[in-house]
């Protein structure tokens, strides 16, 4: 069905009423566009997009919007701000009302408020099975960065001869940024501090110096490493991922082929994409879900 205008729907920032219509909107639309493609939904359960939602909307660094009409919500979006680069989403509408223009309105709404910040680019995940959203992200200027390929399991090999892993503290900060800067260009210290203050994030050393670190070994967190061996000390340390899986860029054929020979199982593939900055890694990474 073609696109047609919505003049009536209205974008305004997201309040904390808007959490339960928003997170049942989103399970629903991630649910019906992962179970017609027969892949699993991102969301096991409603109470998950309810918690990832409600824990959005209540960020203090990130901007979330809804799209309502006549007093009926529509959809969502999020921006993150925790960094120079934005992440956006998770965009969801609801899929009575999609390919109607809505999603359109939620993106240049967060772009338009992102380059009012003066971030330096942004970026997103996207569904590779989703022909509508890339689409919709690619004819607003977003570029292909990355395949990727969501992984799950316990690898077998369960540590990585002369690294060591361990739980990252304050103090790690400032080498853990330096080392973002030096592989992606700018670093993500907000949201990596916000992770060791929650006690998720880990960091290789090797030579007595930290060479990766991770802020979570999960679906929402990323990872970024000097080298291949380095990253895999940090995904050989967990027993599991949180949510569907870590996100690996699969044109690394040397860390995806080492994530196969482990046993890892591929759950879906997804895209990264970009707008504004974007300099290749000098160096092995996993985004988060969000970039
Ligand atoms: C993705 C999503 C947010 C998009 O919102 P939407 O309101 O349905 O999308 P819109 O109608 O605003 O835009 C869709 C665009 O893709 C185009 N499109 C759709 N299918 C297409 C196809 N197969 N090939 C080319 N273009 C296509 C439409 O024509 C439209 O373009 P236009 O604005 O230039 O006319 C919504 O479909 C959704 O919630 N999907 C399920 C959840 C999801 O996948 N979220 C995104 C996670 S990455």
């Amino acid at each position: 069905m073609p696109a047609t205008p919505q003049p009536d729907v209205v974008i305004r920032p997201a309040t904390a009423h808007d959490i339960p219509i928003c997170a049942d909107i989103c399970y629903r639309a991630f649910a019906s566009i992962s179970g017609a493609h027969n892949f699993p939904c991102d969301f096991p359960h409603p109470e998950a997009a309810a918690g990832a939602i409600g824990a959005l909307f209540s960020a203090p660094d990130i901007y979330s919007v809804v799209a309502e009409t006549n007093g009926r919500i529509l959809g969502s979006n999020c921006l993150d701000e925790r960094s120079i680069i934005h992440g956006i989403g998770p965009i969801t509408v609801d899929p009575e009302t999609q390919n109607h223009g809505v999603g359109r309105k939620l993106m240049e709404a967060v772009l338009e408020r992102s380059q009012l910040r003066g971030a330096a680019g942004a970026r997103l995940v996207q569904a590779a099975f989703h022909n509508r959203s890339l689409s919709l992200y690619a004819s607003l200027g977003f570029d292909i960065r990355e395949p990727l390929a969501v992984m799950q399991g316990r690898t077998r090999e369960r540590s990585i001869p002369g690294c060591s892993v361990r739980p990252a503290t304050t103090a790690d900060l400032r080498t853990c940024n330096a080392l973002s800067h030096r592989v992606q260009g700018f670093d993500r210290g907000t949201e990596l501090a916000q992770a060791i203050q929650q006690g998720a994030a880990l960091v290789t050393e090797r030579g007595g110096r930290i060479t990766a670190y991770a802020s979570h070994l999960a679906f929402f967190g990323h990872a970024t490493a000097e080298s291949n061996a380095d990253l895999q000390a940090l995904i050989a340390s967990v027993d599991s991922f949180i949510g569907p899986g870590i996100l690996v860029p699969s044109r690394n054929a040397e860390l995806f082929r080492w994530c196969l020979s482990n046993g890892l199982r591929v759950v879906e593939p997804m895209t990264l994409m970009s707008t504004g900055l974007y300099n290749e890694p000098a160096g092995a990474f996993l985004p988060s879900v969000l970039f």
